[in-house]
């Protein structure tokens, strides 16, 4: 099995392209089953994730042609089976994307439940309860879902807690339901708006994306159309914090600003310049002392969950203490006993890790947890003394396309190692 190899103590410059986001591309996947019409994807990242919904809906009879540099073609003219496997879904906890699809188009699927995962029970109650109001008959049983309905029918539902995924599979279960659909309380993440924007080129009447009122007018059919994916925010606040961290200069390119606003004043009250030179290119760099800060992940516009690993990192390098706590996941912090193996200062209580900065963290061999938590790993042994060996890489390959190579042509001593 893989591992990644760090040498740290190397600052980051230079200059870094940002691939697409993958948490837009794998819903946006999963909408190509609302039509026969052929959807055309550009921006589409190299990683595992996608890999496995393209799998996923090569199974469910998709025509797929990729293009290294286009993108991806799907034809779903011949769409012969309507069950996500056990198999598939336990990899990728995003297979639940293709519900909803499904259930609108074709009227019938059967779908794994996803299970527990490293960050928590993670339920798909809302996913079943938002379809059961639009008039679906679904069955729990066997370790399956599964769904049937002639027509979905038009319902006001209220997501609580707000779920990205859930709000991403009632949009477009709703696109094609009979009447008025009214989304509460929905997921406001800059990914849910681009579904939307994708779903509005196939013809779906949708008001208020970026909102969390969500209102879809239902069609009768959706028709082909071509998407570029936004990039990925979160990828590029990774390399941000990464430049923080090592007392780099860096510029990303083909990044948002605007999708990074709370990041963004976070890590400049720790002491980072950032400036926006337009508006698809960041620098980041810092000089002086880096500053600790208390934060709070919350849903969108708030502190992305997806980037509280990372700032753990960033905080135990800082100047004083900081409390982060976590609201979106109950148990996200396995990063945090192998971050301490490196000499961090984290204690966890509940859902808050308090934090006591310290200039020094030392290179050991760590084990990546989850995809996020394994990010967190590298930018650790980024600004680490000596050398850090992360196992169970395959767990960043699933969201950050060639990691260790962005990050050697940013100066940094990483390699991929086998065995
Ligand atoms: C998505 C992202 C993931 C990110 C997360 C939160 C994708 C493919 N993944 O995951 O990277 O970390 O948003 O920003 O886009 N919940 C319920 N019932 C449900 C659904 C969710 O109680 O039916 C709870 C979850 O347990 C969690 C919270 O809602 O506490 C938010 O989870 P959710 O937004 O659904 O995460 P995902 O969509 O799975």
């Amino acid at each position: 099995m893989d591992k990644i190899l760090v040498r740290g103590g190397r600052p980051l410059n230079g200059t870094i392209s940002i691939s697409g986001a993958k948490n837009a591309t794998l819903p946006a996947l999963a909408a190509s089953l609302l039509t026969t019409g052929r959807i055309h994807l550009s921006n589409i990242p190299h990683l595992k994730d996608v890999t496995t919904m393209l799998e996923l809906l090569g199974q469910h009879g998709s025509a797929i042609t990729i293009d290294e540099k286009l993108g991806v073609e799907i034809d779903n003219s011949n769409i012969v089976n309507f069950m996500a496997p056990y198999d598939l879904v336990r990899t990728m906890r995003a297979s639940i994307l293709v519900m909803g699809p499904l259930l609108a188009r074709y009227g019938q699927t059967e779908i794994s439940l996803p299970g527990g995962c490293a960050i928590g029970s993670r339920p798909v109650n809302l996913h079943i309860q938002g379809l059961r109001a639009m008039g679906a008959e679904i069955d729990l049983g066997g370790g399956y879902i599964r769904a049937r309905a002639k027509r979905l029918q038009g319902t006001r539902f209220t997501f609580d807690p707000v779920t990205v995924t859930g709000t991403e599979n009632l949009l477009m279960a709703a696109t094609l339901a009979k009447g008025q659909t009214i989304l509460e309380n929905c997921a406001r993440e800059p990914e849910v708006v681009d579904l939307a924007n994708c779903l509005i080129a196939m013809g779906a009447k949708i008001d208020g994306a970026g909102t969390s009122t969500l209102t879809i007018e239902g069609v009768d059919h959706l028709q082909g159309c071509r998407h570029a994916i936004i990039p990925d925010r979160i990828e590029a606040a990774t390399f941000m914090i990464g430049a923080v961290l090592t007392h780099g200069d860096i510029l990303l390119t083909h990044a948002s600003a605007d999708a990074l606003r709370a990041p963004i004043d976070k890590l400049k009250s720790m002491g980072a310049i950032i400036e926006e030179p337009d508006a698809n290119s960041i620098r980041v760099r810092c000089h002086g002392d880096i500053e600790a800060v208390d934060l709070e992940t919350s849903p969108y516009p708030g502190f992305p969950t997806d980037l509280q690993a990372q700032m753990l990192v960033l905080i135990s390098l800082a100047k004083g203490t900081g409390i982060v706590t976590e609201t979106v996941f109950e148990n996200r912090f396995m990063h945090v006993s192998e971050l301490q193996r490196m000499g961090a200062d984290i204690r966890v209580r509940g859902n808050t890790a308090h934090v006591r900065g310290s200039k020094r963290l030392i290179g050991a061999p760590v084990m990546a947890t989850d995809l996020r938590a394994s990010a967190s790993l590298v930018l650790a042994g980024l600004a680490a003394e000596g050398e850090t060996l992360i196992s169970r890489v395959y767990h960043i390959d699933r969201g950050y396309e060639r990691i260790e190579e962005k990050l050697r042509a940013l100066d940094a001593d990483i390699q991929r190692v086998s065995g």
